[in-house]
């Protein structure tokens, strides 16, 4: 057997090197991702490092918060660089707006400013990641699947894929979470974000992202997409966005292992230089070229 995909490890401020089940998770996985610019010593170097950034592309912070991030991509050359995907507002206090909502071509330009400034210090494949929509405005545009669809082209970025968020979008914007799912762009996923969000099971109450253990239902949501993601040939990082107990994270690691595994392809990559991008102009970093 082989897998569909390769199984990503987020790498938590909460780990705790004298934990032994720490040591298991990272040694579980193909990938680990890098949230800050000043991660724990004790990860093994051996393990390929992507990073992902909590700002939004559109937001003020990026440029501001920009300094360290920009030392450690020059020092490390991670093998993908990802970040939000919006919101439509340069500033904002967790879902609520602190500046006026930008309108789709506002959106575009100060991403455009901030991903100039990106590629002074990283030339590597670069990913955004789906919200999810509340309905106060810091959301428009960017949780509408043609707007994500013609976003990532006109950046040339592939989709990280936040499962809970487009449940919450779709459910907050009143559509089923499969029907919003199909409507994305899953040809250029690169990542997929699983965890089991707050549903609610009445009409007129708003989803929310509680970053819980997947179970059935968020099973099901990645197979969905595993299906349409092999199809299109493509080989994603799939990781748990779950932080709360340890012993729970490494029984969804290796239930998430088995999910991915996929009856072995001769042609199949085995590793993780064939990460699956979108084409772009960027060479790969070197020292993850085939
Ligand atoms: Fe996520």
């Amino acid at each position: 057997m082989t897998r569909a995909a390769f199984l990503g490890l987020p790498v938590s401020h909460l780990f705790d090197r004298s934990n032994p089940t720490t040591n298991e998770l990272i040694r579980m996985a193909d990938v680990l991702e890098v949230k800050n610019p000043d991660p724990p010593s004790f990860l093994p170097p051996e393990i390929p490092r992507v990073f992902h950034w909590g700002y939004g592309v559109v937001e003020d912070d990026f440029k501001d918060q920009f300094p360290p991030v920009k030392a450690h991509l020059e020092a490390t050359r991670p093998a993908l660089f990802s970040c939000d995907l919006g919101p439509s507002a340069r500033r904002h206090e967790g879902v609520m707006p602190l500046s006026p909502i930008l309108g789709a071509k506002a959106i575009r330009e100060r991403a455009k400013s901030n991903m100039k400034l990106l590629r002074t210090a990283y030339d590597g494949p670069v990913g955004l990641e789906n919200y999810n929509f509340y309905p106060t405005g810091l959301y428009n545009l960017v949780c509408d699947p043609d707007f994500i669809a013609e976003f990532l082209e006109k950046f040339n970025a592939g989709l990280v894929l936040d499962l809970a968020h487009a449940a919450i979008s779709a459910v907050n914007m009143g559509f089923d979470p499969f029907y919003y799912l199909e409507r994305l762009p899953l040809e250029k996923v690169v990542e997929i974000h699983v965890s089991r969000p707050y549903l609610p099971a009445e009409p007129r109450r708003l989803g929310v992202d509680t970053h819980e253990y997947p179970e059935e239902r968020e099973w099901a949501w990645l197979s969905f997409v595993l299906e349409r993601t092999r199809r299109a040939g493509l080989k994603p990082i799939v990781l748990i966005e779950y932080y709360k107990d340890l012993e729970i994270l490494k029984e969804s690691m290796l239930r998430l292992a088995r999910e991915l595994e996929v009856p072995e392809e001769p042609a199949q990559a085995q590793n993780f230089t064939r990460l699956h991008m979108p084409p772009s102009r960027y060479a790969a970093p070197k020292r993850f070229g085939a």
